[in-house]
């Protein structure tokens, strides 16, 4: 039998080849079967609908965003950044990858219309709402003094915190005491970390700290109590309203231009308690996004203390601290506030 196909062949004068080829035609490339194709020119046809999957998806799209419908290629606007966006791809390919297909529409979109800037703590959005007539910040600020009630000359909470081992980063729960006092005075001691403030110099276990670190700590340690948290805020501006959880919140902006960073302030808008602060500092290449929760908050003999805070700072796991238990005291003792107390 194979002896005849050869014979048969070659009388015929045909090789394998071209019997192959004459049953498979090269394919259609895009722009023979479609109208108006610019960015897929000489790309299989085939490729095309494959592609247009991969966008949707890749943007969280559906067909219709880009397109109209009823005619697939009537040009609209997107489908004329979604040109660029393609030449965006496949320079960056070309240039930094020798044209292997690194970076794609998801590497920078990852499932959403807008790429995001910056790493962001889980749940935390600069996409807010607008709000139709604004309270002002100075009000905002008013109530929420008048809701945390008495400021105590000294405050002990004790719990624990769970957080990542400094030298192992393996996450561990440790007994916390957080002990404050007037004139933003403060220190946290939870396994290996030892932090704290004496109102003047903020400090973590032997270190002082100074700048953008120490705004931080200075937030962890005063700033949901109102008389220190609003000092040093230029110019703040209701931006609008988000949710966190449940519950409906008033976001406050804000510079703070002794650290050279940006503050926002969430007030939950029921109880004008602050639930969240979040800390946007600049770098050359991008924008470093921390945020502080407050939540839980207990009515301890005449002040709102929020019995958990979790700070979540730029990457990795989050410091969560539960508190089971708060003090009100007469006065704290002034050596636990000194650098490396
Ligand atoms: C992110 C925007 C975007 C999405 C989403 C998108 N497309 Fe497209 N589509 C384009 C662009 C841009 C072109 C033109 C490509 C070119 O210039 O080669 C195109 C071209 C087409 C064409 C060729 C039209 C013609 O005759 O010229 C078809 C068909 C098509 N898309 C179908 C779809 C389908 C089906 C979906 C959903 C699965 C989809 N597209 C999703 C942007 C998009
Ligand atoms: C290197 C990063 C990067 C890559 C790769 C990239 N994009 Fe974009 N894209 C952006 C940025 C940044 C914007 C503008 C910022 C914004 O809209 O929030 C944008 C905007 C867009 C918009 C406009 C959104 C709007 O509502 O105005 C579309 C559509 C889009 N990209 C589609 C794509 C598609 C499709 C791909 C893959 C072919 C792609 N992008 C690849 C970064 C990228």
């Amino acid at each position: 039998m194979k002896r005849l196909a050869r014979l048969v062949c070659l009388a015929f004068g045909i090789i394998p080849i071209a019997i192959y080829s004459l049953q498979d035609p090269p394919e259609k490339t895009a722009e023979q079967v479609y109208k108006d194709v610019q960015s897929f020119k000489g790309v299989p046809a085939s490729d095309m609908i494959p592609a247009m999957q991969f966008m949707s998806a890749a943007l969280g799209y559906q067909c219709r965003h880009c397109h109209d419908t009823n005619d697939y290629a009537a040009d609209t606007h997107l489908k004329t950044t979604t040109r660029e966006m393609i030449e965006l791809q496949r320079d960056i390919n070309k240039r930094y990858f020798k044209g292997r297909l690194e970076v794609t529409c998801m590497s920078c979109h990852n499932g959403k219309e807008h790429p995001t800037r910056q790493p962001m703590p889980t749940g935390v959005t600069f996409n807010h709402d607008e709000i139709d007539n604004p309270p002002t910040p100075e009000a905002l600020f008013a109530k929420q003094i008048a809701a945390m009630g008495k400021v105590p000359a000294a405050l002990v909470r004790t719990g624990s915190m769970t957080s990542p081992n400094l030298q192992t980063d393996k996450v561990e729960t440790h007994p916390i005491v957080f002990t404050q006092a007037e004139g933003g005075k403060f220190r946290a001691e939870s396994g290996d970390k030892k932090f704290g403030s004496d109102g003047k110099t903020t400090w973590f276990g032997a270190n002082t700290l100074s700048g953008e670190s120490a705004a931080v700590f200075d937030r962890i340690g005063r700033a949901w109590r109102g008389e220190t948290a609003f000092a040093g805020l230029d110019q703040p501006i209701v931006t609008g309203k988000t949710k966190i959880g449940k519950n409906d919140v008033i976001v406050v902006t804000a510079p703070r231009p002794a650290t050279g960073s940006t503050e926002q302030l969430y007030f939950d808008a029921k109880t004008h308690l602050l639930t969240r602060v979040v800390n946007l500092k600049r770098s050359t290449i991008g924008n470093v996004v921390s945020a502080i929760d407050f939540s839980d908050y207990k009515d301890i003999r005449g002040t709102r203390v929020p019995m958990k805070v979790v700070v979540t700072f730029a990457g990795g796991e989050p410091w969560i601290m539960d508190f089971r238990s708060a003090k009100v005291e007469a006065s704290a003792q002034e050596s636990l506030f000194q650098v490396g107390g």
